[in-house]
């Protein structure tokens, strides 16, 4: 039985779907098989991002309404053995509602060793959608106010719907922006006020996300995808220290 986790935020463009994919070609990279479920009904994207856009013909939606079965709708992404993709609807009339994903996503979870759930924005049902049949979290926030707000309203939900496991990602981390806003001290600062134990700090880094904007995988030395690498492995249960952080 695979681990479900669901990449969240509340905040829209904190980098879920970012982080979402990244941690899925680190995973892949490791041997695992994964799959990525696209929860964004309407706004999908990691169809784009995993380069399977033009391969898709059935969705998630498909799925659950009978219309075809499982294996039909789960695409393998290019350049990524062992990387898989459940899409969301095209549209947001046929998003799956949250007692429905509490079912499939751990019927999902046998067949693979992890499930990533990227949530969509916002706090309402597409967001419970993600979050009900996960085992575990990754809050996503960059290190600025209104990010952290985010993600501290999105533990206070997460704790509300009993997911036992949470971790707070800082993505976005560039360490001139501490001084030059004078809001947060330094990390330690951002991690107390979100109230979610750490899991990783992804760094500012624009070739990685370039490359996942045109459906590539990114080069693993890029310093994006080693931090993934790095939350991959914390993600399976090892302890991995996280640079600077003593
Ligand atoms: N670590 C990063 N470095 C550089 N750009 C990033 C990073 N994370 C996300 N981005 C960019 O920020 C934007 C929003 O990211 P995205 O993953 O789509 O956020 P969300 O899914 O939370 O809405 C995208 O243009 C993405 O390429
Ligand atoms: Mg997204």
């Amino acid at each position: 039985m695979g681990i479900s986790t669901v990449i969240t935020s509340g905040k829209g463009g904190a980098g879920k779907s970012t982080v979402c994919v990244g941690l899925g070609y680190a995973l892949a990279r490791r041997g695992r098989r994964v799959l990525l479920v696209d929860c964004d009904a309407g706004l999908r994207t990691l169809d784009r991002m995993t380069g399977t856009e033009e391969n898709l013909v059935f969705d998630i939606s498909d799925v659950v309404c009978g219309r075809c079965a499982p294996v039909s709708a789960i695409y393998p992404c290019p350049g990524a053995e062992g990387l898989f993709l459940l899409p969301a609807p095209a549209s947001g009339e046929d998003a799956v509602p949250p007692e429905v994903m509490g079912q499939l996503v751990p019927m999902l979870a046998r067949y693979f060793d992890h499930v990533l759930l990227d949530s969509p924005a916002g706090v309402g049902k597409g967001f419970r959608a993600a979050a009900c049949g996960a085992d575990g979290a990754l809050v996503v926030c960059g290190p600025d106010p209104v990010g952290v707000r985010g993600a501290e309203t999105v533990r206070g939900l997460l704790e509300e719907f009993s997911v036992p496991e949470m971790r707070l990602v800082i993505n976005r981390f560039n360490g001139g922006f501490f001084r030059q806003t004078g809001v947060f001290e330094d990390l330690d600062a951002v991690i107390d006020r979100s109230g979610i134990r750490l899991g990783g700090v992804v760094p500012e880094d624009l070739a990685m996300a370039a490359a996942f904007l045109k459906g590539e995988a990114a080069p693993v030395e890029l310093p994006g995808m080693m931090a993934l690498e790095r939350i991959a492995e914390r993600l399976e249960g090892e302890r991995v220290p996280i640079p600077g952080m003593g």
